[in-house]
């Protein structure tokens, strides 16, 4: 028999507790012990809950407790859950976690103690939800260079992005659906300006190329102004708008972005709407690879927690080797990568503006558009984002423009 105990008794580890019960008997035989779940931690009472006898506030008594060879670590945040599970780990004791904020911001140095003390930090739960992606990245993808993974890994964002394109409605009205039903938060910062993405792109990087990609480094943009007008440009181009993660390693050289991209029906990502999450995947051997399902929710993010667990009990005295280590990668400026804009621009005089535009982009694509703004719609050739990003400059300071309206990079 193991002891086990769960570190927050929030949404996350009150599902743990559920699947542990549920699926008791085939999660022992799995683990080849019985994982017996000593204590839950959490400030709050929950009077009549079944956890009720195991639950308490004070961390040193799980701390302190020799047989406790197991914490599932699912309170968010930084602090307190670094100070805990970096203790935990100093006392042998491995950690699961579905935390990403702590992964990404302390994954490298939390990885290497445990590395140093033989046991394991396993964080399964933090990308992606249920889907399993670090698991297959550190054990089923070994044979294999991987240089690229892009994913849509934030599910508010894809909810809000789908829900737009299918129905014609602006961001602030879906947005405002989604946090009444439950799917965004009332402060939807995190998800919306991409930077919930930006830590799940930074774990993976950091365990594609081996080194610990800071996802302070990874440019970052989100969708708050992405418009019902974009969209209906978009799907008359035959795009879908997708907030989409990536890193790309080209030439010993490694990028990490987070945008919204238009990407064509062929993407493998275009058909993932709601709040799924899919993660695609290239090594130099196994060519591509996708993962698909629930990056979010209750159960789907308690069962990849459980599964932890159970490796965590299978391996008690093994350290499962991770390719993650403490030097940093230094990231490639997003400006010397290639792009596409589509962009939109409000003019006074059509035949102007399009002089203009073709003065400082020389050929571009124009979109006939069914809005009824005085505007004009063109997609650039393929350049760099410093060249793209000049250009744009230039075009704001020009008389015939009286706005830049949208810029949104389309995949090449
Ligand atoms: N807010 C996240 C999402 C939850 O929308 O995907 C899972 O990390």
């Amino acid at each position: 028999m193991v002891d086990v105990a769960i570190l927050g008794y929030g949404t996350v580890g009150s599902g743990v507790v559920e699947v542990l019960t549920t699926n008791k008997e085939s999660i022992n035989k799995k683990a080849g012990k019985k994982i017996n779940l000593k204590y839950v931690l959490d400030l709050k009472d929950f009077k009549g809950d079944p956890i009720e006898e195991i639950l308490t506030k004070d961390y040193d008594v799980i701390l302190n407790d020799p047989d406790v060879k197991v914490i599932a670590e699912v309170m968010g945040g930084v602090e307190p859950a670094y100070t805990f599970v970096k203790k935990a780990l100093l006392k042998n004791k491995s950690v699961v976690t579905s935390n990403k904020e702590l992964v990404a911001r302390h994954g490298a140095e939390l990885l290497q103690i445990a590395k140093d003390r033989n046991i394991n930090f396993l964080f399964e739960a933090s990308v992606g939800g249920g889907i399993p992606i670090i698991r297959p990245l550190n054990q089923s993808l070994t044979a294999d260079e991987i240089y690229e993974i892009t994913g849509i890994l934030n599910g508010t964002t894809n909810f809000i992005l789908s829900k737009m394109a299918d129905e014609g409605l602006d961001f602030e009205t879906v947005l405002k659906e989604a946090q009444d039903k439950g799917y965004a938060e009332r402060n939807p910062e995190a998800d919306v300006e991409g930077y919930d993405a930006c830590r799940k792109i930074a774990i993976l990087s950091s365990l594609a190329f081996g080194m610990h990609v800071d996802f302070e480094d990874i440019y970052t943009e989100g969708i708050t102004k992405i418009t019902d007008i974009d969209m209906a440009y978009a799907k008359e181009l035959g795009y879908d708008i997708k907030l989409l993660a990536t890193s790309k390693k080209q030439d010993d050289k490694v990028y990490a972005m987070v945008s919204p991209i238009m990407i064509g029906k062929e993407h493998p990502l275009s058909n993932v709407n709601g709040v799924f999450n899919a993660i695609f995947v290239k090594g130099n051997v196994i060519g591509d690879v996708m993962f698909y399902g629930k990056g979010a929710g209750k159960l789907p993010t308690a069962s990849a927690v459980v599964a932890d667990m159970v490796d965590a009990v299978k391996h008690l005295e093994t350290n499962i080797v991770s390719f993650w280590s403490t030097k940093k990668m230094k990231l490639t400026s997003v400006e010397n990568i290639s792009s596409r804009y589509f962009i939109r621009v409000a003019s006074h005089s059509d035949r102007k503006v399009k002089d203009t535009i073709n003065n400082i982009f020389g050929d571009v694509e124009y979109i006939k558009g069914n809005n009824k703004m005085q505007e004009v719609a063109f997609i650039t050739q393929a350049d760099t984002e410093k060249t793209l990003s000049e250009k744009v400059n230039q075009i704001k300071n020009m008389e015939s423009i009286s706005q830049v309206n949208s810029i949104i990079r389309i995949e090449k």
